[in-house]
């Protein structure tokens, strides 16, 4: 609910409250972000400023912004905090003073052309700010979606002078507070190690978080979150932030004067100058705040609702998404027709719904030098193209999809040596490559063209369900002016927009880049999950999906079980730990169904039929994470009085200590069956241990113990407990560990990244 009532603009939410007001000389002074207040009284809240202080440069006695929390600054007016706004005025001055004008309400939410934007039911504040000496505006949007708690931001830049303004810096929003007495966590990593969470306490200076690479990229991501030192993932007040845009993105957090905080968010300067000319106006992307004092899990939920119902495109909210099998681990280029009938017609018998095309049914795509561009099928690998394929594949029983990188071309294809301009390039300079390949410059029409023709006339000719739409490469060479990265996103949103909005809004679009090095809220507008990293080790994925489900729900994040020992750590988990952590988003699997021993064909069509059973719970359940102690770590989803909780076991230790585990969305008053979901322990793991049990003398890597593992594997840690949710809460006291003294059932053998999972239901 938005209300305007002297002068003092109140922003309500179901559980949270925004209040600003205006100063005497018409800035935006901020007063209060947290829990809801319904009665706010502002003598209350606002920060007081009694006398003046040496040093101080003032717009009017007693009015000097440096001591005032404001809703957005700007340059040479006296706050010499870190500036959301730099521009060029028509004098060539950088100062700018900015006031109060008027302010609007509207009963939905702000949207711009070209720009993908939260959407929904929802209010919107606009609040008008105009120059004192020139008809240049400036306008700040709030979209207020009151039932999961966040607020949208953005703001437009308005010319109406008769000279152009030249952006240099526009952030999306700036929140002040009167303390910095916060944790900052960010997500940072890089190629096969994205959304690894960082923390450290906020300190006097500016922290910046931000990427250059042309896209949100992988080794920060625009999601951050504030949360006071003794909050944790259950408790304690969090403030959290994201940024609706997949291109390069900048977030600063600075404990300044008086420990004031100033945080903000937007594009990045780097490289960026905008000009606006006399009669248009810039907007900004969206940046989107929430704050919950139910800790980190409260701050992730509040997004989890937003993005599922404000974000992902309208056909696919609330959809649940197939379980897939994908080709790249299994063959990557080295695959024919027959290669790839044979391992959908296994995946087909498992249970999985739909089989995924990778990379290298195109052109002359037989490695990653040649080819990319050239989005014609090469019939020598598939006779018949992928409309025989796609149907042979339907008629399995499965749905199709294929993978494209529209964005790419190798030098080495018909593309490029048709239009070697189209690449991005610096006149006169030679590109750099990543991966064999160079950028294609969105920011040209024809480029745009060529690209949803080409993609259009594939997804045409054959029956496809699904696109998964990669990128391989981060920008470099960028051409002149300040104006690329931006127009190069806008390209993509429009090729997006034509492909899978207005063309195909019926084909699943899964996003990637090199894993998850553009898993943003821009792309999900688009494509309602995203290929969470290239990295499959279930370990590894703790650290990644932990990070990922801050800001994202498990509907969007997509995860696959693969091979062990994995491609990418050489590790070796368990396929019950494998499948224990992809389940907890959109489960697929990456690997060659034809190299599975009976036995894990048995156990794979056990965990895809659970899965199937529990789709909705594991897609659309509320995800909330805790460490129930050093090494331990469960996640819990729960919907409609359903729990899956998994706990893992980063390390084992010998003669480990006992493990509790809390149910935490139980219910006191309710009664419910918690049952641990069966899952298997291979013979082999005992080793040389196996000679002591066996009547016969068995070698632990001998050929007998070898072909007994292909056909046969013992249960692992079977418990039931039938109570009240009372206990569930207080701690449920498990199974011990295996200790090394013998073999029982209803031992749990985890091991070193060993997971297990339990079903909780209502009795
Ligand atoms: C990178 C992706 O993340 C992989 O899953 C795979 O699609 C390869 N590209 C194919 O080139």
């Amino acid at each position: 609910m938005i209300s305007v009532k002297n002068g003092v603009f109140h922003l309500q939410t179901a559980r949270t409250s925004y209040i600003f007001d205006t100063t005497p000389s018409g800035k935006l002074r901020h007063i209060y972000y947290g829990k809801r207040l319904d009665d706010a009284d502002i003598s209350t809240l606002a920060v007081k400023n009694t006398i003046a202080l040496g040093s101080q440069v003032c717009t009017q006695p007693m009015e000097c912004l440096d001591d005032i929390l404001l809703e957005y600054s700007e340059v040479g007016r006296g706050d010499y905090r870190h500036t959301p706004l730099e521009c060029t005025m028509p004098d060539g001055s950088f100062v700018t003073d900015f006031v109060y004008e008027y302010f609007t309400v509207t009963e939905e939410a702000f949207s711009a052309a070209g720009l993908p934007m939260a959407r929904g039911d929802a209010e919107t504040l606009s609040v008008r700010l105009k120059d004192k000496l020139f008809h240049v505006e400036l306008v700040l949007h709030y979209t207020v979606f009151d039932s999961c708690d966040v607020i949208a931001r953005c703001c437009e830049l308005v010319n109406s002078e008769g000279k152009p303004v030249t952006i240099r810096k526009l952030m999306s929003f700036q929140l002040d507070c009167p303390d910095a007495d916060f944790v900052l966590g960010t997500l940072d990593g890089g190629w096969a190690k994205e959304t690894h969470i960082h923390e450290r306490p906020v300190t006097y200076g500016i922290h910046v978080t931000d990427s250059t690479t042309g896209g949100s990229s992988n080794r920060h991501n625009p999601g951050f979150y504030l949360r006071r030192p003794g909050a944790d993932e259950l408790q304690g007040e969090v403030m959290g932030f994201n940024l609706i845009y997949s291109g390069n993105h900048y977030s600063a957090v600075e404990k300044a004067n008086h420990d004031f905080l100033r945080v903000m968010q937007g594009v990045n300067p780097h490289c960026f100058a905008w000009e606006v000319a006399s009669g248009e106006s810039f907007v900004t992307p969206q940046s989107v705040m929430t704050f919950s004092d139910g800790g980190i899990n409260g701050m992730a939920a509040n997004f989890h609702d937003f993005v599922d119902n404000h974000i992902v495109p309208q056909p696919w909210q609330g959809k649940e998404r197939p379980v897939v099998v994908n080709n790249w681990e299994a063959t990557m280029f080295d695959f024919n027709k027959s290669k790839i009938l044979s391992i959908a017609r296994r995946a087909k018998e498992l249970g999985v719904e739909l089989f995924v095309l990778d990379d290298g049914w195109f052109g002359k795509r037989n490695d990653d030098t040649a080819g990319l561009g050239d989005w014609v099928v090469n019939e020598k690998k598939l006779p018949g193209g992928i409309t025989a394929l796609a149907s042979q594949i339907n008629k399995m029983g499965m749905q199709f999809g294929l993978w494209f990188e529209p964005e790419c071309v190798n030098p080495d294809s018909n593309l490029y040596r048709a239009h070697p301009d189209w690449a991005i390039h610096v006149p006169g300079r030679t590109p750099c490559l990543g991966r064999n390949q160079l950028v294609l410059d969105l920011t040209r029409p024809e480029v745009r063209d060529y690209i949803v023709d080409a993609v259009d006339k594939v997804l045409c000719s054959a029956s496809i369900q699904y696109v998964k739409w990669d990128y391989n490469r981060h920008i470099s060479d960028m051409p002149a002016g300040g104006e690329f990265f931006h127009r190069y996103m806008l390209g993509l949103y429009e090729v997006l927009d034509r492909l899978f909005r207005q063309k195909h809004p019926d084909v699943l679009l899964e996003g990637c880049s090199s894993g998850g090095n553009r898993f943003d809220l821009g792309m999900l507008c688009y494509a309602p999950q995203i290929w969470t990293s290239d990295d499959t080790d279930a370990y590894e994925r703790l650290d990644i999906q932990r990070g990922v489900y801050c800001f994202y729900p498990p509907s969007t994040v997509s995860n696959h079980v693969s091979m062990t020992p994995n491609q990418q750590t050489l590790r070796s988990v368990a396929l019950s730990s494998r499948f224990n952590v992809a389940a907890f988003g959109v489960l697929g699997y990456e690997l060659d169904f034809n190299e599975l021993s009976a036995d894990e064909r048995k156990q794979i069509k056990n965990q895809i039929a659970f899965y199937k059973q529990h789709r909705r719970l594991f897609q659309y359940g509320r995800l909330r994470r805790y460490f129930p102690k050093q090494d331990r770590e469960s996640w819990q989803i729960t919907l409609n009085g359903v729990t899956a909780a998994a706990i893992y076991n980063i390390h084992y230790h010998a003669s480990p200590a006992r493990d509790s585990l809390k149910i935490l969305a139980a219910q006191p008053e309710k009664r419910y069956r918690m049952a641990s979901v069966p899952q298997q322990l291979k013979i082999s793991r005992f080793g040389g241990l196996i000679k002591h049990v066996a009547p016969v003398s068995l070698k632990a890597d001998g050929l007998v113990l070898r072909t007994v593992d292909k056909h046969y594997s013992m249960r692992d840690g079977q418990e039931e407990y039938v109570c009240t949710g009372e206990n569930l809460k207080a701690g449920v006291q498990l199974a011990m560990q295996y200790s090394g003294t013998g073999y029982d059932p209803k031992l749990r053998i985890l091991g070193d990244w060993g997971r297990t999972l339990s079903l909780i239901t209502e009795e």
